[in-house]
């Protein structure tokens, strides 16, 4: 059996719920625009949305809480998720779901302490002597090994590395020929080697290589201008939570750049809060020097109900201190018992918490923006549907919910397919309405039936 002549024959695309969202579709002034970026309707959260994300762009937001309320299925995770979209993949966003803190090995609070630095980053720019240019030539010179035997060794390598302006011959020491080789470096790449420690990174590959039909995923850059052997600005973006696991066994000193080289050595090992304030002790020095800036970013509690009330005021303190990223909560509760008290309060939330947050309102969708979402989704999983249906699909909607209607666009598409048709018709949504429940008429045969069941 020759196993490389099989070919995998499942799509490589998955279509997971948000998949459609891509940003919150606002105009210039701020105004939401009726269908844009995946998100319709929705307006005022989306046009509060962003504010929120204005304000974490001028960075004014930084230690505030924000509060997403609003029935299920009614766009609060889909907002908060467009948030991020728009803020960009350099602002750190760490998504989590509130019970994900309880774990039988690690505190609730240490689990909540952790995403709390995930979330906020730091910008380290430094400038460093660097060989910037495309790659003409690697050669390795290899000599016999001077410990004896047959074997031979590599004693340098010589790199040619070519800019706009000229072209430079270099022979470099063997473990930077590691070094090269490890970033899978190749004849036409862009790349710059460190002058003082000898790291190579690999830019992309240079433009001039381009080609019309390339199918792989390469970032094409353009050949550095300017001299080979020069000073160049570096910027690194990294988190507090990836310099805690880095030092979390300190290794050398506590200076910045021992910090940062400790980046690229995962090792597990327990952080511990003396660790944390000696990093953000040197943390503190180097946005003061301006070497480093904050960059703080979103922590997404989503769920937030499924805290306790020790979270809670975990949660409160953290938000003061000076190192706080924005937090976003989302809930979907009405008044209801705060976990681990009995007291009740609006959302599960302790008052006091309530206080420090901006509430977001979600409202449910009128017919039209389920028509426009049920729209959205058909396009995004690439399933067609004539329009009767679709009117018919958000007509149940309105009785059922948003999400039910969505779960039932794939499954009228196998059945259209299995009858041979291109697009969804008015008969397939029928049939398949006929087939599943949702949970509100499910709950009403219950009652109904409850002599059937045990209970
Ligand atoms: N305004 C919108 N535009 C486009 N798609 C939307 C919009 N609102 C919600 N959706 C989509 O509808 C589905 C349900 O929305 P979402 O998961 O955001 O609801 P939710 O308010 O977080 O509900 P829950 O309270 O149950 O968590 C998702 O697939 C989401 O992407
Ligand atoms: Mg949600």
């Amino acid at each position: 059996m020759k196993i490389e002549e099989v070919k995998s024959t499942t799509k490589t695309q998955r279509i997971a719920s948000h998949s459609h969202i891509k940003g919150l579709g606002l105009k210039d002034n701020g105004d939401a625009l009726e269908v844009s970026h995946g998100l319709c309707g929705q307006e005022k959260a989306r046009e509060a949305a962003g504010v929120v994300v204005d304000m974490i762009r001028s960075k004014k937001m930084a230690g505030k809480a924000l509060l997403m309320v609003g029935p299920p299925g009614t766009g609060k995770t889909a907002i908060s998720l467009s948030i991020a979209a728009e803020l960009g993949p350099k602002v750190p966003f760490c998504p989590m779901v509130g019970s994900e803190v309880y774990s039988s090995e690690v505190k609730k609070t240490e689990i909540l302490m952790e995403n709390f630095r995930r979330a906020i980053g730091l910008r380290i720019k430094e400038t460093k002597e660097v060989w910037e240019g495309e790659v003409t030539e690697i050669t390795p010179e290899e000599v016999e090994d001077p410990h004896g035997g047959y074997g031979k060794v590599v004693s340098s390598v010589i790199v040619s590395l070519k800019t706009t302006k000229g072209q430079k011959q270099l022979k470099l020491d063997p473990s930077i020929y590691e070094n090269i080789q490890k970033e899978k470096v190749a004849v036409g790449d862009v790349i710059y080697i460190e002058a003082t420690s000898g790291a190579v990174k690999r830019v992309g590959r240079s433009d001039a290589y381009a080609t019309e039909y390339d199918l792989e995923a390469e970032e094409y850059v353009p050949i550095p201008k300017g001299d080979v052997h020069k000073k160049k600005e570096i910027v690194q973006d990294v988190t507090l939570h990836d310099l805690d696991i880095a030092n979390a066994r300190p290794q050398g000193g506590h200076d910045f750049l021992s910090l940062m080289s400790q980046i690229n050595r995962p090792k597990k090992t327990e952080i511990t809060e003396k660790l944390r304030l000696e990093i953000n002790k040197v943390v503190n020095k180097y946005i003061d020097h301006g070497i480093a800036e904050l960059v703080p970013g979103v922590l997404f509690i989503d769920e937030v109900h499924m805290l306790d009330i020790e979270c809670f005021t975990y949660l409160n303190r953290a938000l003061e201190s000076n190192l706080a990223p924005i937090v976003i909560l989302a809930t979907n509760r009405g008044h209801c018992t705060i976990r681990g008290t009995d007291m009740k309060s609006p959302h599960g939330i302790p008052v006091d918490l309530l206080d420090r947050l901006l509430i977001i309102r979600t409202l449910p969708y009128s017919l039209n923006e389920i028509v426009q979402i049920l729209g959205i989704r058909c396009a995004t999983e690439g399933i067609e549907i004539e329009e009767e249906a679709l009117a018919q699909l958000a007509t149940i909607g309105t009785r059922t919910s948003l999400r039910f209607v969505v779960q039932l666009i794939t499954p009228a598409s196998v059945l259209a397919q299995t009858l041979g048709k291109l697009k969804i018709s008015t008969e397939e949504i029928n049939e398949i309405s006929s087939l599943f429940y949702d949970g509100k008429s499910s709950a009403k045969i219950l009652q109904e039936q409850a002599k059937f069941y045990i209970s």
